[in-house]
């Protein structure tokens, strides 16, 4: 069993590639949706809203840059078309025009329950199949990013 340019098993790591590209897929999803959110809000809650969901989306962005250069650094490359996304990704695309905040808020409570089950196995592939801690600790702060926020928006929306 050979090892890559950064001392990685083959085999595992390329495994986890797809693993992360999947999750990839998913933040395209996701992201596309929080910007349909920060343009299609509307409502007393406007300035707040629109505010908050462009600090999210421009999170993703950051999130989904680095999920694509670590496929890139792990030897593979990363998924980069829409036809891609759609097909792999779990999450679904939604139309955000004339959902409420309350509705915008819960479609992206919705997103980060799902990325974050998904990073969590990311991050278990990563460390015992592949012995790839660079992974697993980019992808726990993305997680712990959602995990905050999530309380964040729980908080906002009054729920538990
Ligand atoms: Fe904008």
């Amino acid at each position: 069993m050979g090892t890559n340019k950064i001392g990685l098993e083959n085999k595992p790591v390329l495994e986890l590639v797809d693993h992360l590209n999947i999750l990839l897929a998913n933040y395209q999803i996701h992201y596309q949706k929080v910007r349909g959110c920060h343009w299609n809000i509307r409502g007393r809650q406007f300035f707040e809203l629109h505010v908050k969901f462009e600090e999210l989306y421009n999170n993703a962005q950051i999130t989904i840059d680095e999920l694509a250069e670590r496929v890139l650094t792990l030897g593979k490359s990363p998924v980069s078309t829409f036809k891609e996304y759609i097909e792999i990704a779990d999450l679904k695309e939604i139309k955000t025009e004339g959902l409420s905040e309350v509705e915008m808020v819960e479609a992206i409570l919705e997103d980060f329950k799902k990325l974050i089950e998904i990073e969590r196995e990311v991050i278990a592939n990563a460390s015992e199949n592949a012995n790839d801690e660079g992974t697993a600790d980019m992808v726990i702060a993305f997680l712990r990013f959602k995990e905050k926020t999530s309380w964040m928006f729980r908080a906002w929306s009054g729920k538990k």
